[in-house]
């Protein structure tokens, strides 16, 4: 095997150097000296190819935007375009490649993609993952999603997506890690480092952060929409998941689509220059999202792609995605003199870094491997993965009388939709997933306990009738429609024959993701009307949930037995729920997003601010909603397990601390129930008093126990006054002394606490 790696890559490298110019064999380029190597490079560039190499256009393979440019493989052979989104396979990386190899310098293509949650094994979308609250895993699923994308061509993945958002209309909730900046960083760093744990090697890619900034906050949850926030909010809440993932070291960078202050992140030169490179020290280099600088004419900061061309480059966006305005107006700019040649240059250097850190100036067909696609990608140790990332995900919402487990026997009615879909399971952004090759949960059940139970199946409803909703998700249907009316009656027939009712219901993968807002936040109406028909039976459901946000889920939690939370869980989604179902595997999901009662509570977050007049049920002018509660439904957080946890002798060894010392939090949690568990115990602080107004509450740790039935274990946590710093009223970032309150619980609402003082 290393033998046939060493000639591959004495075959690649005779390529490459029998393709340069006579006048370079002459005096071959030795990549041994990267900045040397680098500025001479850029020393021989004409300003177009400087200009190709700012340059992203997207392939023909999987295009998701606007097409600016048919002629793009004229323009890699021209030198004219350095960057190609939108291709893999190693046939198809390499095939491009080669047309760069025909360029003047044979400068390497970089190939970058939307490798979100997977490449080929996908695993569940991030906001599912999330729930698992295991950076560990969280690093591992990443490092899988980079082995498979670079065994597949790829260099370069647009992930992590960290944007905070707390507004579950906004379809992108799905693609991110939830409300909390705490978990959000954790994560953001884990993606970081298990995406480009090895760089340089050819099984790690650039990491790319995104959308810097402040996308998850567009207003009324409406994707693209203004953002409007203030600098305390961006600096305690929004902005911490995108610093830890410079911290980590993260390649590079994408802008948002939204404004920051009326500037478009695109052309946001505080954001860019003073927050994300001088403040942060980030090295790597910025990308534009999908003709992010065309839009701004429609923002109406620039007249005419010319100005925004001016505006990104002069904000330090190094590079265009498919928008093309760097490649027609760059030159034209500089000839005004509106940029500078030291701009463009630098903009040149910090992609030429990344190719050659990639080692793409050795050997630049380094990832177009099919014998490594052929062993890398979907084996069984990665599917495996898969598996427990999927298990991990589940949320178990509600289990009345513990009805999970479910035996193995006994007469089950599987209906619902989502029964044997596949599409759907392996989420939006699935990238170059097969959903042929998911697991649906009829064919879990059937082989876990087809033999002993009788299953009865009837899909019950269409994913969705709205055809309007059809129409604007522009989704294909997987499952050919059917009258709902005639499903329904099927159902029933199905249910009249069980003991249990197994439901699976939820929202289309299309209904979430990019351009996919609700302003409603129920499943669809047909899947409502079979929900209410089979409840009428009075005959025991199980709803299994497959959806990518928080739903209102009021009526369900009223009516249903049990609710399980399952997110689209990718490849495995079947083997993960038939699993907790049949009790195979103990539920441990948390979720790190709130559910609202209803939508007009949206947005909702836990990290709330308690306001002049808090809630009191009985006074009219305080905070509140005359027709429900201030709280959500399911509060970030919450899960069930079907062990059942208590926890007891919550101490502090005192109640005064100076600046700086050390305070620990000790309790013991203890597993009550039949069986082993597994326990999130969350730590979260209040600052009582501050210079600003602080929230009711913020996640500072959390730990995994495990816990054999009967079993008991000390917790303790450690915290200092450095941790509970904030950006106050002039954004410096200061502990304030004062009181506190600690609280310890199973959830960010059900908690003990006790306060204490710190400070001189
Ligand atoms: C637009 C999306 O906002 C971004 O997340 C994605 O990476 C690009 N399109 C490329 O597909």
């Amino acid at each position: 095997m290393i033998q046939l790696i060493k000639r591959y890559t004495f075959f690649v490298a005779a390529i490459f150097f029998s393709q340069l110019s006579s006048a370079q064999k002459k005096a071959p380029i030795k990549p041994e000296n990267k900045d040397v190597f680098i500025k001479s490079l850029i020393g021989k560039m004409t300003l177009e190819e400087k200009v190709g190499q700012l340059t992203l256009f997207t392939s023909d393979m999987s295009v998701t935007g606007p097409v600016m440019r048919d002629s793009y493989k004229a323009d890699l052979q021209s030198g004219k375009c350095g960057n190609i989104f939108n291709a893999y396979t190693p046939e198809y990386t390499m095939k491009l490649q080669k047309l760069a190899m025909e360029s003047r310098l044979k400068i390497p293509l970089l190939f970058g993609y939307d490798v979100i949650h997977g490449h080929k094994t996908i695993f569940p979308i991030p906001l599912g993952e999330s729930c698992a609250w295991d950076t560990l895993l969280s690093e591992q699923t990443a490092g899988i999603a980079a082995t498979e994308a670079a065994a597949d061509g790829l260099h370069w993945t647009y992930s992590p997506m960290v944007d905070i958002s707390r507004d579950p209309r906004w379809g992108r909730v799905a693609e991110g890690s939830g409300e909390d900046p705490y978990i959000g960083s954790l994560i953001a760093r884990a993606k970081v480092k298990g995406y480009q744990e090895n760089i340089g090697s050819n099984s790690s890619v650039l990491a790319c952060v995104k959308h810097f900034a402040l996308y998850g906050a567009p207003i009324a949850g409406r994707d693209y929409n203004t953002v409007d926030m203030g600098y305390q909010s961006m600096y305690n809440v929004y902005f911490p998941p995108y610093k830890a993932a410079i911290d980590a070291g993260a390649r590079s960078v994408m802008a948002s689509f939204n404004e920051i202050n009326g500037i478009p992140s695109t052309a946001n030169k505080w954001l860019m220059n003073d927050v994300l490179r001088k403040d942060w020290g980030f090295k790597g280099f910025i990308v534009t999202d999908y003709t992010g600088i065309n839009e701004m004419v429609h923002h109406g900061n620039v007249a005419d792609e010319y100005e925004g061309g001016i505006a990104a480059i002069n904000a330090g966006i190094d590079m265009d995605m498919q928008g093309a305005v760097y490649y027609t107006y760059l030159k034209k700019a500089l000839d005004e003199k509106k940029v500078n040649m030291e701009q463009i240059d630098l903009a040149v250097y910090r992609i030429l870094e990344a190719k050659y850190d990639l080692g793409l100036f050795s050997n630049p067909y380094k990832f177009c491997s099919t014998e490594r696609a052929k062993t890398q990608i979907m084996n069984p140790s990665q599917l495996a993965k898969a598996l427990e990332a999927g298990q991990k995900s589940i949320v178990l919402l509600k289990n009345q009388n513990n009805i999970l487990p479910l035996k193995k026997t006994g007469k089950y009615a599987l209906i619902g939709p989502y029964i044997k879909d596949k599409r759907d399971l392996i989420g939006n952004w699935s990238a170059a997933g097969d959903w042929t090759k998911a697991v649906s949960l009829y064919e879990a059940l059937n082989s876990k306990i087809g033999s002993s139970a009788q299953l009865i199946y009837a899909q019950g409803a269409n994913t969705v009738s709205d055809t309007t909703l059809i129409k604007k998700m522009q989704i294909q249907a997987f499952i050919t429609p059917r009258s709902d009316g005639d499903l329904l009656q099927e159902a029933l027939i199905a249910a009249s024959q069980a003991e249990v009712i197994i439901l699976a219901l939820g929202e289309t993968e299309g209904m979430t993701g990019e351009a996919a807002s609700r302003s409603n936040l129920r499943i669809p109406a047909n899947q409502i009307k079979l929900m209410e028909a089979l409840s009428n039976l009075n005959k025991p459901i199980v709803l299994v949930l497959s959806n990518g946000r928080p739903l209102d889920l009021s009526w369900e939690n009223e009516n249903m037995n049990a609710i399980l939370e399952t997110w689209f869980l990718g490849t495995q989604s079947g083997n993960a729920i038939s699993s907790v179902l049949l009790g195979e595997y103990n539920p441990q999901g948390r979720l790190t997003m709130s559910f609202p009662r209803s939508v007009g509570q949206v947005p909702i977050f836990y990290s709330a601010k308690n306001t002049g007049r808090p809630y009191e049920e009985n006074q009219k002018y305080t905070s509140k909603y005359l027709d429900i509660p201030n709280t959500p439904l399911f509060p970030f957080g919450y899960g069930l397990s079907y062990s059942q946890f208590s926890y007891s002798n919550l101490s502090i060894p005192k109640k005064a601390f100076k600046t700086g010392e050390k305070i620990e939090l000790s309790l013991t949690v203890s597993n009550s129930g039949k069986i082993k568990g597994i326990e999130t115990v969350q730590f979260y602080v209040r600052d009582n008093v501050g210079s600003s107004t602080r929230p009711v509450k913020e996640l500072k740790r959390f730990v995994k126990l495990e816990l054999n039935p009967g079993e008991s274990k000390n917790v303790v946590f450690t915290i200092s006054s450095d941790d509970l710093k904030y950006y106050n009223y002039e954004l410096q970032h200061v502990f304030e002394p004062g009181e506190f309150t600690l609280f310890v619980g199973k959830n960010s609402s059900e908690n003990e606490s006790v306060s204490i003082h710190i400070g001189e």
